[in-house]
């Protein structure tokens, strides 16, 4: 089921191009089961609508010039939801890889996992998999897709690998931890959204995010629209990042601007 809602009729305003685009935004999508509630439906139809809302941000993001998108679609805590929701999770995420992977292709997204595949149905493992391999010269847009992902897991599994592969404690640095890291070639999130009004990183990016400026709002994730990510980005632009340094310091190194990293991929 697709409800209409009011951003989704306002989704085709033009907006002005972005003064500063955060090259990675990475998205807790939360709210789905309350604004269902509020709507006196089921939780499902709370994750079919957030699905639904999930493609007009994908191409948002592409529209914006967002260069990697990192999702969180089902924690390692997930697991602890009641089973019939559990299941429908990892259908909708099968469902999206059937329905959607020829179109995102078309768009230049490149799908990516990250998270454990272990422990997953092995049908949708291979369908993962798959997705990712199609998809592995589209670059567009990088869609990072966490699920059956846990920060802390992802430390540990990353400990293990360094473990295993011998390194000497005096020869870890961050940089290390880094390569063992699922996004290990790519660049931290410049900006974390999370909607629904909670202020929480819930294991997401833990590592990643150390620097991350986050945005947060009120909004069920199913009503953060085109128009809604579009503020987040402007708001991205305006805050002044300094990464532990003083203003000072970032004024003598940016001339006054802004101090967000001009990067590009
Ligand atoms: C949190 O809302 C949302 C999730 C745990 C799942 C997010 C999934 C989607 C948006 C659908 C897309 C999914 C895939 C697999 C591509 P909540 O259920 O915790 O909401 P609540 O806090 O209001 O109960």
């Amino acid at each position: 089921m697709t409800v209409m809602t009011r951003e989704s009729r306002r989704e085709r305003v033009a907006l002005p191009p972005l003064d500063k685009c955060p090259e990675h935004v990475a998205i807790i999508m939360d709210g789905n089961g309350r604004w269902a509630r509020q709507r006196g439906l089921p939780r499902s139809a709370g994750h079919r609508q957030g699905t639904e809302n999930l493609r007009r941000i994908i191409r948002a993001a592409v529209e914006f010039g967002v260069r990697i998108m990192t999702i969180y679609a089902f924690s390692t805590e997930n697991w602890s939801r009641p089973r019939r929701e559990v299941m429908l999770l990892m259908r909708i995420l099968e469902m999206v890889i059937d329905r959607e992977l020829q179109e995102l292709d078309e768009e230049g997204v490149q799908i990516r996992h990250i998270g454990e595949l272990d422990g997953i149905q092995q049908r949708l493992a291979r369908k993962v998999v798959e997705a990712c391999d199609y998809t592995r010269d589209n670059q567009r847009l990088i869609l990072n897709v966490a699920f059956n992902y846990g920060g802390r897991d992802e430390i540990v599994h990353a400990v293990q690998n360094i473990v295993r592969a011998g390194i000497a404690p005096e020869d870890i640095t961050e940089a290390t931890i880094n390569n063992y890291m699922y996004t290990s070639d790519l660049p931290d999130p410049d900006l974390i959204i999370r909607t629904s009004g909670e202020f929480r990183l819930s294991n997401f990016l833990i590592w990643q995010g150390a620097y991350s400026e986050i945005y947060t709002t009120e909004t069920y994730w199913p009503d953060f629209g085109r128009g809604e990510f579009y503020q987040a980005l402007v708001e991205y632009g305006n805050r002044r990042r300094r990464f532990g340094k003083t203003d000072d310091q970032i004024d003598a190194e940016f001339g006054g601007r802004t101090g967000i990293k001009e990067r590009s991929l």
